[in-house]
């Protein structure tokens, strides 16, 4: 990212300098969808980030310029703007004023290099950059969770996707060469030093862009809620699936739908496959954390139906090249699979599969090596 023309562009638009914040995107090794259901995620941050240059500008007025697409918007704290990308910055700073804080108007010319809609987060790594930047330069101190949920309320009541906190969370807690394991019901964290050597970790970009905002996310999310509310009737305790267990789903089952039951199978299996994986990855068993992989890929695709056929044929790609472990990674309905690789089988699964899918789909995916780095920042 060339952060030197971006701060040119803001010295030409608004005639004084700013001052530069960066926010990463994130992948996930494993633990999809648990998320909203209070259980664990594997987060990293990685090196593609949203970036933007920011000053006050003394007024209540907040100017904003998007370089990627060349658009302009500019509205106040009273008005929800028209344009899609201004609405993660207005809903960052409205959540800011909603929890008491004063938030000046200022000027902003932001980019980034992270995909869009290929399940790398960039509408959180946006969220989290302007959330760092705007603490920041008013002193808000507002602390690292609270911004995490800053970004996730904004796409709760702007954007309109019920997401859980994951993307927010990696993005502003990332750090160089860990991955971050959390609990989602309690925030509590580790950093999981992740360096398996021997192997590589590639994303595969289906370049079919998901539509996360399309209902089927918020969908997904509303059958655990129902399938939790059924379960809750013969255990109180249980508030979400985190909470429960296969024994507990099969006793409600006659209170769940059919297509809610295998979503809540789906996810307590996930919540498990994650745990499972950890004690692998600690132990530096990286085949069992790629059988996970798989289990989860074939869970996403079958009982979640959140893959597509693009990237069920990119995991099958995987697997005749022996590749350890790959699934569908994020939200799903496109974006991209995550693989891990043997080091000596690498170029060989690269070459073959994106020329197997450009044949079969008519498009050459886009391949990215995922480098762990930190989380939100001045930079
Ligand atoms: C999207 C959401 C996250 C999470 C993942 C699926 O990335 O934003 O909160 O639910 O999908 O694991």
């Amino acid at each position: 990212m060339n952060t030197a023309l971006l701060k040119e562009k803001f010295r030409a638009l608004y005639g004084t300098d700013g001052i530069l914040y960066t926010a990463p995107g994130r992948v996930n090794l494993i633990g999809e969808h648990t998320d909203y259901n209070g259980g664990f995620v594997l987060p990293g941050a990685i090196d593609k980030a949203m970036y933007c240059v920011i000053k006050s500008n003394g007024t209540d007025r907040f100017r904003a310029y998007a370089a990627d697409l060349d658009e302009s918007e500019e509205f106040t704290i009273e008005n929800l703007p028209a344009k899609q990308w201004a609405r993660y910055i207005y809903g960052v700073c409205k959540e800011m004023t909603l929890k008491g804080a004063k938030v000046q108007g200022f000027d902003t010319v932001f980019a980034g290099d992270v995909p869009l809609g290929a399940g790398m987060s960039s509408s959180a790594a946006l969220e989290s950059c302007f959330g760092f930047a705007v603490n920041d330069i008013y002193n808000l101190d507002f602390d690292l969770f609270t911004l995490a949920k800053i970004g996730q309320a904004t796409e709760h009541n702007y954007v309109g996707v019920k997401c859980g906190i994951m993307d927010q969370f990696a993005s502003c807690f990332g750090k160089e060469g860990s991955l971050i394991r959390l609990d989602c019901r309690s925030l509590e964290y580790e950093y999981v030093p992740f360096n398996p050597s021997g192997y590589k970790v590639v994303l595969i970009n289906t370049c079919v862009a998901h539509e996360l905002a399309s209902s089927a996310y918020n969908k997904r999310r509303e059958s655990c809620e129902s399938a939790a509310a059924a379960i809750r009737k013969h255990h109180p305790e249980v508030m979400l699936l985190r909470d429960a267990t296969l024994d507990m789903l099969r006793e409600a089952a006659a209170g769940i739908t059919a297509e809610d039951y295998i979503r809540a199978e789906f996810v307590i299996e996930e919540i498990q496959r994650l745990l499972d994986a950890c004690e692998a990855l600690n132990a530096g068993d990286y085949e069992t954390v790629g059988k996970k992989m798989y289990e989860t890929h074939e869970g996403l695709s079958k009982k979640y139906e959140v893959s597509c056929e693009e990237l069920d044929f990119l995991n099958e790609c995987a697997r005749k090249y022996g590749v350890t472990g790959s699934r569908v990674m994020g939200g799903g309905f496109g974006g991209c699979t995550i693989n891990l690789v043997k080091e000596q089988l690498y170029d060989k699964f690269i070459d073959h599969s994106t020329k197997e899918y450009k044949e079969k789909f008519g498009i050459t995916p886009k391949v990215y090596d995922v480098v762990i780095k930190d989380g939100a920042r001045r930079c």
